[in-house]
Parts: C-alpha cells; sequence; structure tokens
C-alpha cells in the first residue's frame, strides 16, 4: 500500500507527525507532500525538526497569495505529482487552503482521500476555513473526526456513514509525546522570558487581524489585561504585518516571534490563561485543563466549550476583561478531556487504514470473474 500525505501549514504538521509514525510502524510506503503554504523557518522547517517529520519528497513552494491564487498553484502543482505517485489514497489535515485544493485534486482524478478533522463545522462561511471544511468533506472518500460533533454534522450533511469514523484527536497525540520535553523546556524559558504568572496570547483569524476596528479594539483590551498579567504574545506573519501596516504598537505585551512547537507548548501548559483564537490552541488548552478565552463569536471545535476550558468571549471587549478578571481572581473554567483524546488516535487510523485496504481487497478479490 502506498500512501501520501499532503501538509502546507503550520498546524498541519502536528496532525501528520505521529500518523507517519504510526503508519512507518506499520511499514506502509509514504510520500509526504508540503504545498509551500507556511514557508518561514519558524512556521514550517523548525516543526519538522522537533516533530521529526522526515523531509517532504515533494514541496510545491505555492507561497502566499490570495486565496483563489494560492488554491488554483496548489491544485495546478500538485496534479502532475498525483499523476507520477499514483498512491493508493491520499491523507489531507484540518482546514487549511491546501486541504481543500488537494481533496479537489484527488477527487477529479480518482484517487481516495482521507481527511483527518473531518465533521468540523462553525456554520460561519465568513471563515474561508469552513469553505474549505465543506469542499474536503464533500469530496472525501473517507472522514475521519476528532468528536461526535464531527460524525452528527456530516450524517447531517449526506455523507454516508460507512465513510466515517471517530478516531479522536490526533493533535493531542503530538501533545502527549511531547509535552514532557516541554515541561523540562519550560525552566529555561521562564528565566528567558523573565516569567512568573502570565497570559499566553495568540491571533490570527482574519476576523480579527484583518479588520482594523476589531485589531485595535483587542489590542487595547490585551494592553488592559496586561496591567494585571504579563502577557506573552507569538506574533503570527499575518498578524505582524497588519499590526505594520496600522503602525499599531503593544508597548506592555512581550511581543515575540511565532515560537517552535516545543517552546510554545511549555509555555501554554504553564500560563494562567490562554488569550486565542487558533483553533488548535482551544483544543490543547481543554487537553491541559488551562482557561482558554476565544475572540471568536463561534468555534468549529465546540466539544472545548461544552468539556473542556474553552470560553467564546466574541468581539465583545468588556467580557475578554471580566473573564480574565475571573481566571486571575482563581474562578476560571473547570475542564475535562474529551473522549479519544488520548494519543492513540494515530494507532487508531493507521489500523483502520491498513485494515481497510486489507478489506477492500479482498472485497475486489470477491468480485473478479471466475
Ligand atoms: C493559514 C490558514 C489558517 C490557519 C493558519 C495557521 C487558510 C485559508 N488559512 O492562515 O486556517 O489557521 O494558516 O497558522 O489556509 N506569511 C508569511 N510567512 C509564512 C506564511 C505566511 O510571512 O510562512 C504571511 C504572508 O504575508 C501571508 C500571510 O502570512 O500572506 C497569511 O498566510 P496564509 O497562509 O495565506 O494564511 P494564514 O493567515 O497563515
Ligand atoms: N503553535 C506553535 N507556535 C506558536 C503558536 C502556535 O507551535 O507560536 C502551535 C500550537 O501549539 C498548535 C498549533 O500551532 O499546535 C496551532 O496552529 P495555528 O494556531 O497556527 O492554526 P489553527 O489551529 O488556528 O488552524
Amino acid at each position: 500500500m502506498h500512501l501520501l500525505h499532503v501538509v502546507g501549514a503550520r498546524p498541519n504538521f502536528m496532525k501528520a507527525a505521529p500518523l507517519l509514525r504510526a503508519l512507518e510502524m506499520k511499514k506502509v510506503h509514504q510520500t509526504l507532500v508540503h504545498s509551500g503554504q507556511h514557508y518561514d523557518r519558524n512556521m514550517s522547517d523548525v516543526f519538522f525538526d522537533q516533530l521529526g517529520i522526515p523531509e517532504p519528497d515533494f514541496n510545491l513552494h505555492v507561497g502566499s497569495g490570495s486565496h483563489a491564487q494560492q488554491t488554483a498553484q496548489i491544485i495546478s502543482r500538485f496534479e502532475p505529482v498525483l499523476l507520477e505517485e499514483k498512491p493508493d489514497g491520499v491523507i489531507v489535515y484540518g482546514d487549511v487552503n491546501s486541504t481543500a485544493a488537494v481533496a479537489m485534486v484527488c477527487a477529479k482524478l480518482g484517487t481516495r482521500s482521507i481527511h483527518v478533522e473531518a465533521g468540523l463545522r462553525s456554520f460561519d462561511r465568513t471563515m474561508p476555513e469552513e469553505i474549505n471544511r465543506l469542499i474536503t468533506d464533500q469530496l472525501a472518500d473517507l472522514l475521519l473526526t476528532p468528536s461526535i460533533d464531527g460524525n452528527r454534522n456530516l450524517q447531517r450533511e449526506g455523507v454516508p456513514a460507512s465513510r466515517v469514523h471517530m478516531v479522536g484527536n490526533i493533535m493531542i497525540d503530538t501533545l502527549v509525546r511531547l509535552l514532557p520535553t516541554a515541561q523540562a523546556r519550560y525552566a529555561e524559558l521562564r528565566v528567558l522570558y523573565g516569567l512568573q504568572e502570565f497570559g499566553l496570547v495568540t491571533l490570527h483569524r482574519p476576523s480579527n487581524v484583518d479588520d482594523i476596528t476589531h485589531l485595535e479594539s483587542i489590542a487595547q483590551t490585551l494592553e488592559r489585561i496586561s496591567a494585571d498579567l504579563p502577557l506573552l504574545f507569538p506574533v503570527h506573519p499575518r498578524t505582524r504585518q497588519r499590526l505594520a501596516e496600522h503602525g499599531l504598537r503593544l508597548n506592555r505585551l512581550k511581543l515575540i516571534e511565532p515560537l517552535p512547537y516545543i517552546d510554545f507548548l511549555a509555555l501554554e501548559q504553564a500560563a494562567t490563561m490562554l488569550i486565542t483564537d487558533s483553533g488548535g490552541v482551544q483544543e490543547e488548552t481543554t487537553y491541559l485543563g488551562v482557561p482558554c478565552l476565544t475572540v471568536r463569536e463561534n468555534t468549529e471545535r465546540p466539544v472545548t466549550v461544552t468539556i473542556g476550558t474553552n470560553q467564546l468571549v466574541g468581539f465583545d471587549m468588556k467580557r475578554l476583561v471580566d473573564e480574565a478578571r475571573m481566571i486571575l481572581g482563581g474562578n476560571g473554567k473547570m475542564g475535562a478531556i474529551p473522549p479519544l483524546w488520548d494519543g492513540k488516535t494515530a494507532e487508531r487510523i493507521a489500523e483502520l487504514l491498513t485494515a481497510r485496504v486489507v478489506d477492500e481487497e479482498e472485497h475486489l478479490v470477491g468480485h473478479q470473474p471466475c
């Protein structure tokens, strides 16, 4: 069996790493394609190093651009790779442009695609990722969900149940594996950044940072919160650009470059709270039991709110301040870990994929004319 994985942007790397390892254990022939959607060292290569991901066999070097440009580049550059490699299946991750573009190429060429992190819905079509989720899940042959809401969403959209499997959250596999290393790393970071009690901030959603009114009011609110709690802010390149374009300064916060995975996890597990709009961070804080305030009106990861430590504060900046104060007062939201977020998702997927291929081969053999 030959499986081809496609990754492109930062949150894909944590999801692909454990499955590459689990399939390696099963001696599956694998090919890795990097679309090049993210390309800065601290948004890409550093994750390959820290997560032990092998060098990609192909890099499509698509780089940045409008959604149409980026998606079109991925489609046209991935097609020849697929035609050359002829894998038995293509594995795509999450909801970035690389994911949807590749799912489209696979569907047109009749190659089976497998979507890891299927079924998540924010029900907000102004969010580019929601469009990518809808496209990918309509086209994928096998849909692997992280939580039961994913199965329900897919059922409602008419995806046959035989194609859908709840396997758990693969991002948590990477977290579980590297948490001890991250905990050991924290002592050094604490000295480096002069930390005691602190909050950690990440922001990169276009709805927050591309809209100057939102960006300004979030920036002012963070400055206000940092009077009570020092805030460390590893700044995503999209956000850095917007802050620079509008001459916005966050003088009270400590702004740093995007962090390598282990450093970010080290800080995340030690932080008093996270203030974020990241999908992955909502999940990781739920696993870690760290209170998370999400600056979004909705989430495609509802279990982080219903079961975990996440709270949606929307664009209500007063609420952000109030909730931050609650946490500082020791009244942060408690939570539990959702089912199957146990570090074993990749093993389950590898088992499913290898068993399924055997099944399908047997099925085909069963239909051969005598
Ligand atoms: C993308 C994903 C988003 C994901 C995020 C993770 C889509 C539609 N969006 O958003 O779902 O949450 O990645 O981080 O796929 N840039 C650099 N260096 C890089 C990468 C980007 O400078 O290595 C800058 C470029 O100016 C670029 C901008 O960041 O235009 C945005 O990058 P892009 O990949 O288009 O979207 P993200 O905001 O990173
Ligand atoms: N992350 C990181 N360094 C940072 C910020 C985030 O390693 O400076 C990790 C974080 O731990 C999580 C992932 O990046 O594993 C989330 O990716 P991101 O927020 O870029 O995308 P999203 O999940 O919103 O699509």
